[in-house]
């Protein structure tokens, strides 16, 4: 079984490093801090606990998962792996800044793999000197639920790197998709803040209620939850960068945020974080 390095554990390093040590990989789950690991890895037991609770798994696979994740504070931890996921914050610096000492530490022919949502492949994988070995793998949340691993290719990624992380992601259960150029956004999040996008000019120009917008897409879609449930719950905020980015690439005007979502995150009504957004979460 090749061996993982997961760089950060937080909310996604957490769940990568879980549902891979689940499919039988030796895992190093490094951060920088021994708190942040140790969040991270209570993270993991609850999960795998829940699964046990939910008759998925036996508690012995919950040990033995647990126990082939081994943790590190030091970035050398990574030295020995054959594929790297990084799972740090969203900052493009930060992660060049890892890319670059994890290019000088791993072995010439580890797959280095970014779990960005939205950053360039290209981007990060110029700052090492093996470009064509860097890679996209955009796992979704909750990691052990979401089936979907989005795969995008650096300007330079080698067809090879990109049926690496297609088996790495899938011997973690996972069905990939392939996003065959780095275009801002990929697939999943160009989708996303389209439909976005014009659910809040239909609310803007009093074509429909926030509610109704929600319930035609869930009733009329199937869709779990609307789009405006939705950014309640990731952040408005998060919904204006994540649009004005596409639309900083692209100049596309489908992808313009909508006035009426940038004043509400301008007067802090962010969603379920600051109790209102859409809806009334006090
Ligand atoms: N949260 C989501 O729903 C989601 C979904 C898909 C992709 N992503 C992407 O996954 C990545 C991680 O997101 P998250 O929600 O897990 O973030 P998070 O804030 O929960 O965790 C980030 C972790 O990275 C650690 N970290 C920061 N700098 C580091 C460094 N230099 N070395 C090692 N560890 C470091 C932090 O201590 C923290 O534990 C981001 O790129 C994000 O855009 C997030």
């Amino acid at each position: 079984m090749p061996k993982l390095a997961v760089i950060g554990a937080g909310l996604m390093g957490s769940g990568i490093a879980q549902v891979a040590a689940l499919g039988g990989y030796d895992v190093v789950l490094q951060d920088v801090s021994d708190a942040q690991l140790d969040r991270g890895l209570a993270a993991v037991d609850g999960s795998l606990q829940r699964m046990v609770k939910k008759e998925r798994i036996t508690a012995d696979e919950a040990a033995a998962a647990l126990a082939r994740i081994a943790r590190a504070t030091e970035l050398d931890a990574a030295a020995g792996a054959d594929i790297v996921v990084e799972a740090v914050y969203e900052q493009l610096d930060v992660k060049q800044d890892i890319f670059r000492r994890l290019d000088a530490l791993c072995r010439p022919e580890a797959v280095l793999a970014t779990n960005t949502s939205a950053l360039p492949i290209t981007k990060i994988a110029a700052v090492t000197s093996r470009p064509e070995r860097v890679v996209g793998t955009h796992f979704f949340s909750p990691v052990p639920m979401m089936r979907l691993c989005e795969l995008v290719r650096g300007f330079k990624t080698s067809d090879e790197t990109l049926e690496r992380a297609k088996r790495f992601a899938e011997d973690l259960g996972k069905t990939c998709v392939v996003v065959n150029r780095d275009i801002a956004g990929f697939v999943t999040t160009r989708l996303i803040v389209a439909l976005t996008v014009e659910a809040v000019k239909l609310v803007e120009s009093g074509a429909a209620t926030a509610e109704d917008v929600d319930t035609a897409c869930r009733l009329g879609f199937g869709h779990a939850m609307g789009p405006l449930e939705t950014m309640d719950l990731t952040g408005v905020d998060v919904f204006v960068n994540a649009s004005r980015n596409i639309f900083t690439d692209t100049a596309d005007p489908k992808f313009h945020p909508p006035e009426l979502s940038v004043r509400m995150a301008d007067a802090g009504d962010l969603g379920r974080k600051s109790g209102k957004g859409w809806y009334d979460h006090s």
